[in-house]
């Protein structure tokens, strides 16, 4: 079918790109998270969404963010942060799509997306993906693998050799 002949709703994730976020994505990546989160600036103590924006960008502060495009417009965003713990763990601070893009699967796909860099860039040792979810959105987590384990977090092991590791051991932050 002719793409210019497709309404929106005939879009399909085949016409969204995920790829790294940078510094020109910071305006599209501030309109999807406020719309995502109406009102909630304050309740997550942010100065403001571009603000917040920019500060996902920050590889240098172990962040890693990835859009989501659709013919040119950001539709989504994922933005984790890789934490300085005895065992690898990058915790989601923020997943967002676009309400007219939403149940098609590019949250999925932005998640997907992440892991396998994680998986390599981590050179396949296991990594603890956590997260803080609001009950109303656990259930999309648990389809990604992720369960709960006390308080709204949730978590999910990747890479390595099992599900759970050899010596388990509780994650202590080193700063
Ligand atoms: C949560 C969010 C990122 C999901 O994105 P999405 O692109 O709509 O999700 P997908 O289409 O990839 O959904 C994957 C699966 O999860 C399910 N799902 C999606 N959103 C869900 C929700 N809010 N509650 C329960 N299940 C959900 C889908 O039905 C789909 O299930 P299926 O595989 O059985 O078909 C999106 O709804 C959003 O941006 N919400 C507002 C921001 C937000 O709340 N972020 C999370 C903060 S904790």
């Amino acid at each position: 079918m002719n793409e210019a002949g497709m309404n929106e709703e005939e879009h399909t994730q085949s016409d969204v790109e995920i790829v790294p976020a940078i510094f020109k994505d910071i305006e599209g990546i501030a309109t999807i998270l406020r719309e995502s989160f109406p009102g909630k600036a304050k309740y997550y103590k942010i100065r403001s969404w571009e603000h917040e924006s920019k500060k996902i960008l920050r590889s240098d502060k172990g962040w890693i963010t990835f859009i989501a495009v659709h013919q040119g417009e950001i539709v989504g965003v994922v933005a984790a942060r890789h934490l300085k713990t005895l065992n690898p763990t990058v915790r989601i601070e923020w997943i967002a799509v676009a309400k007219s893009f939403r149940q098609r699967g590019i949250g999925k796909n932005l998640f997907d997306h992440l892991t396998k860099w994680i998986t390599t860039s981590f050179f396949n040792q296991q990594v603890r993906i956590t997260l803080r979810a609001r009950t109303d959105v656990q259930s999309f987590y648990r389809k990604l693998g992720l369960r709960c384990y006390g308080r709204g977090w949730m978590k999910k092991r990747i890479g390595g050799q099992s599900d759970e590791p050899a010596n388990p051991k509780p994650s202590r932050k080193v700063k």
